[in-house]
Formats: structure tokens, C-alpha cells, sequence
């Protein structure tokens, strides 16, 4: 595939942008970015700091630390002040720190820049919460992947449990829609479908079902493009 497009991802914490992101990238080889991780990477700085909800120390650290993303056999790497942090930023509390320094403007101003900066000049699958709405405004698709709140959080008990860190349903849940509500509700770029974004529900849909659904609509996107 020869011309150069963008598909952007977005939705609600859990609903599988990420496997689904991933999956379609290869499929178009194309490269894939999970900005959710780039914040989480700052989130945890500022946990470590012990400064994680207070938002001026937030917007006073932002230019401190170096965030870098590289690829290793294929999978996304995530480096603080060259740290590999890919696998520290999976803990749960590292969710709602994330969520908190995403708030902060000043925070998203840089991540934007970087996730622009990444992305340049390359094929790209980006998920996120804004990527149709600010980070690609003029991507060749715009997708807003749903769920309902009860299968993602069924969904992110799997992830955890697969992963040896085991966490209740009921508090997966109600993490789950206690951050959906600050990533909705916040005043800088908060969570919305981008007007042209194409709605998808995967609720009750296998993965595999939903990558083809995808793969199809980015084939007609990038046909017409
Ligand atoms: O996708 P995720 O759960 O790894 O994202 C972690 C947090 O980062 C999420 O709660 C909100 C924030 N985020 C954001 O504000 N904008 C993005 N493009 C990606 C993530």
C-alpha cells in the first residue's frame, strides 16, 4: 500500500483500542502508536515524585523528563529518561495518575507535539482520546470504539489477571467509570467523538470480528482518500 494515511482510534478506557490498533497496523503495515501509553509514562513520573494529583507541580515538571517511543520486534517500547517503562506503566494505580496529568493543558500541549512529531511522514494506527479530535484532525478514518462499561471491565480483569495482578471486578469497574468520568469531563480536549468519526460498538463482538470490521472501513477510507 503505497499512499500514506492515518486511522484514529478513540474511546472510553478498556474498550480494546489498543489490541484493536495493534491488529489493524500490522494488517496494513502501518506503524502503530498508543498515545495512552506516552501519559501513562508521565503519570508514573509524577507518582514517583509524589506529586501525581497536584496540578501545578504537573505543569511545573512537564519539560523535567524525556518520554521516548521505539519499536522492538514490532512491539511499542516506552522509555523515561531512558528507562524502559512499558511494563511499570501497566499498574493500576499508574491508570488514575495518568488520567490526572492528562487534564493538565500544559501536559497535553507536549504529548501532542511528540505523538505529531512521531507519527510524521509514516502510515500510521493512533489511539487514544483525542486523536481524531486534535492530535489528526484530517485522518483518513476516525473511529470511536465503544463498549459497555461492564465487558471492559470484564476485559481489563482478563488483562490484569493475565498479567499476575489480579484486582476485584467491582473496583475494576468502578476505577474504570470514575476515570472515564474525569477523561469525559475535563476542560482540555476531554473524550468525544470527533463529528466525522465512525461509531463502532464492540460489546458483542470478538476481536477478530472487530479488527475485520475495521480493516474494511480503513480500506474504503484509504481507497477514497
Ligand atoms: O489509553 P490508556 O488507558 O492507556 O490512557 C491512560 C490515560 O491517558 C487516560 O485515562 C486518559 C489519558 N489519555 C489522554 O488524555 N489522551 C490520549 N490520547 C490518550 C490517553
Amino acid at each position: 500500500m503505497s499512499k500514506i494515511f492515518s486511522i484514529a482510534i478513540d474511546g472510553p478506557s478498556a474498550a480494546g483500542k489498543s489490541t484493536l490498533a495493534k491488529a489493524l497496523a500490522r494488517e496494513l503495515n502501518a506503524m502503530y502508536l498508543d498515545t495512552g501509553a506516552m501519559y501513562r509514562a508521565f503519570g508514573l513520573y509524577m507518582l514517583r515524585r509524589g506529586a501525581a494529583s497536584d496540578p501545578a507541580a504537573i505543569a511545573a515538571c512537564v519539560d523535567d523528563v524525556n518520554i521516548t517511543v521505539d519499536y522492538v520486534d514490532g512491539a511499542q517500547r516506552i522509555c523515561l529518561d531512558g528507562e524502559d517503562v512499558s511494563q511499570a506503566i501497566r499498574e493500576p494505580e499508574v491508570s488514575m495518575a495518568a488520567s490526572t496529568v492528562s487534564a493538565v493543558p500544559k501536559v497535553r500541549e507536549r504529548m501532542v507535539a511528540l505523538q505529531r512529531k512521531i507519527a510524521e511522514g509514516h502510515s500510521v494506527v493512533m489511539d487514544g482520546r483525542d486523536i481524531g479530535t486534535k492530535v489528526l484532525p484530517n485522518a483518513t478514518l476516525k473511529v470511536f470504539l465503544v463498549a459497555s462499561a461492564e465487558v471492559r471491565a470484564r476485559r481489563r480483569c482478563r488483562e490484569l489477571a493475565e498479567k499476575g495482578m489480579e484486582q476485584p471486578y467491582e473496583q475494576v469497574l468502578e476505577e474504570m467509570i470514575r476515570r472515564d468520568y474525569q477523561d469525559t469531563h475535563r476542560a482540555a480536549s476531554p473524550l468525544m467523538p470527533a463529528e466525522d468519526a465512525v461509531h463502532l460498538d464492540s460489546s458483542d463482538m470478538t476481536l477478530d470480528q472487530t479488527v475485520a470490521a475495521m480493516h474494511a472501513l480503513a480500506l474504503e477510507a484509504i481507497r477514497r482518500q
